[in-house]
């Protein structure tokens, strides 16, 4: 069963462009990062102009890593050490986040909890260890509404020792979701919008997939491929059918399911941040598509030209689980959280903000229209604060009339819960997780990744607008 279905493209003037007629063999993007002489990945972030829609259209000012939009992709091996040099070139302070990643506390990449911003002019070493394979992300994580709208994000792919796949079997999609103005231009001026911070959060009128226009690929058929899907967009969840095309689930948010899945139901949100890796064998002359489906429209957003008619390959792929230690839910501490606010008739009530209450004009002056447990924004108090290895249950309650995405630094968890819906998906390892209005979720972990980690709404505008919370873990 869907988690909730959402009216979308509500801007209408969708500027999407059509799907040029060319079809390209299979080509991911592939732009590894470049490693210095002491061993340091760079990743510069700047300032850098580029055509969104076309040829024909005027070059945007995004602000990416290297250059590039999506930054360079990067290839790690599991357990090995990462080392990235970000420099800053950007008018702001900033700071990298490595999305999903079990990492150490101080390269968490949040400035005022675990590091300061790097300033302009300025470079911070990253050197940090992935512990489990899979689709991971990165993106700045300061101002991370601005600066992931601009384009501040990349790729982190852990692979293992072996992998089932090959490079042309193994294919990343990057979705995102940009809002252009009227010249065509990334509009910049409605950055920060009162409207999109208290509404759904910022959805844009052109998608891109790797950076681009949406386009065609060429598979072979009866080889499996693996479909690595990434929303990066700001406020998006995209809805998509993989069932449509005979694909199967084999991980969310990096973690292996149990084998390679049927969709419980379909289609399927994909909200922001999120990921899925999907597993599609093309049957001989079987052309297909990938469609975001919202609000009734139907937007390809890749399309997949069968080459050949080989006969179909076996079906039985799955990944190898990565050690994510198992919640145990007799002795585990459960801890609640109230999601108030939001346009909408959503009734935010006594509200704290920096210490403060927060009364009449102070939710716009301060753009903070949601809490969480009664604060916007970071409390000075974690939400809670447990013992290393301690098993914890966090039970959400959304009291809002919005669909939100909620995500957890430095750990995974098991959605353990929907009250009133079968989890279909059988308790997935997630490190972001969809609840719908009125909708309560329990999600069950280890806190066993000592430090001070955010537990905040992915759509990015929400958390700038105060659904940001922290817990600790000693
Ligand atoms: Cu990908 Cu705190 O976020
Ligand atoms: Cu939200």
């Amino acid at each position: 069963m869907p988690l909730t279905r959402r009216k979308f493209l509500a801007d209408g003037t969708a500027a999407m462009a059509g799907i040029g007629a060319a079809s390209l063999p299979f080509a991911p993007y592939e732009i590894l990062a470049a490693t210095t002489n002491d061993g340091f990945l760079e990743l510069t972030a700047g300032e850098t102009r580029k055509r969104l829609v076309s040829d024909q259209h005027p070059a945007s000012t995004l602000w990416t890593y290297e250059g590039s939009n999506p930054g360079p992709q990067i290839r790690a091996r599991r357990n090995e050490r990462n080392r990235v040099r970000l420099t800053n070139r950007l008018p702001e302070p900033t700071s990298i986040h490595w999305h999903g990643i079990r990492i150490e506390n101080s390269m968490d990449g949040v400035p005022g909890l675990t590091q300061d911003a790097v300033l302009p002019g300025q470079s911070f070493d990253y050197d940090f260890v992935v512990p489990d394979t899979g689709t991971y992300w990165y993106h700045a994580h300061t101002r991370t509404w601005n600066q992931v709208a601009r384009g501040l994000y990349g790729v982190l792919i852990v692979e293992d020792d072996e992998e089932i796949f090959d490079r042309k079997h193994d294919m990343v999609l990057v979705l995102d979701d940009w809002r252009l103005g009227q010249d065509g231009k990334l509009d910049v001026l409605s950055l920060g919008s009162a409207v999109d911070w208290s509404h759904e959060g910022r959805i844009g009128n052109l998608l891109t997939v790797n950076g681009r226009q949406p386009r065609e690929y060429e598979l072979n058929a009866s080889e499996p491929y693996r479909l690595r899907l990434i929303n990066a967009s700001n406020a998006r969840s995209f809805e998509i059918d993989p069932k449509s095309f005979g694909a199967k689930v084999i991980a969310f948010d990096g973690q292996a399911t149990p084998g390679a899945q049927d969709l419980a139901y379909s289609p399927m949100l994909l909200g922001p941040a999120q990921r899925v890796d999907l597993v599609v064998i093309p049957r001989p002359g079987r052309n297909f598509s990938l469609n975001e489906l919202s609000d009734g429209q139907n937007y390809p957003l890749a399309r997949f030209r069968v080459a050949g008619d080989k006969r179909p390959a076996s079906e039985n792929i799955s990944l190898v689980p990565n050690p994510i230690p198992e919640p145990d839910i007799e002795s585990a501490s459960t801890f609640r959280l109230h999601m108030k606010g939001g346009a909408m008739g959503g009734q935010i009530g006594d509200a704290t903000y920096n210490g403060q209450p927060l009364r009449g004009d102070d939710f716009v002056n301060f753009r903070q229209f949601w809490t969480l447990n009664g604060t916007a924004s970071l409390p000075e108090k974690p939400f809670f604060r447990v013992g290393r290895n301690q098993s914890v249950i966090i039970e959400v309650f959304n009291d809002t009339n919005f669909l939100h995405a909620m995500h957890a630094h430095g750990h995974h968890f098991r959605v353990i819960e929907r009250v009133g819906i079968d989890i279909d998906e059988g308790m997935p390892w997630r490190d972001t997780f969809m609840i719908g209005p009125g909708q309560t979720t329990r999600i069950a972990f280890v806190a066993d990744n000592p430090g001070k980690w955010l537990f905040h709404c992915h759509m990015l505008e929400h958390a700038a607008a105060g659904m940001t919370t922290w817990f600790e873990v000693l």
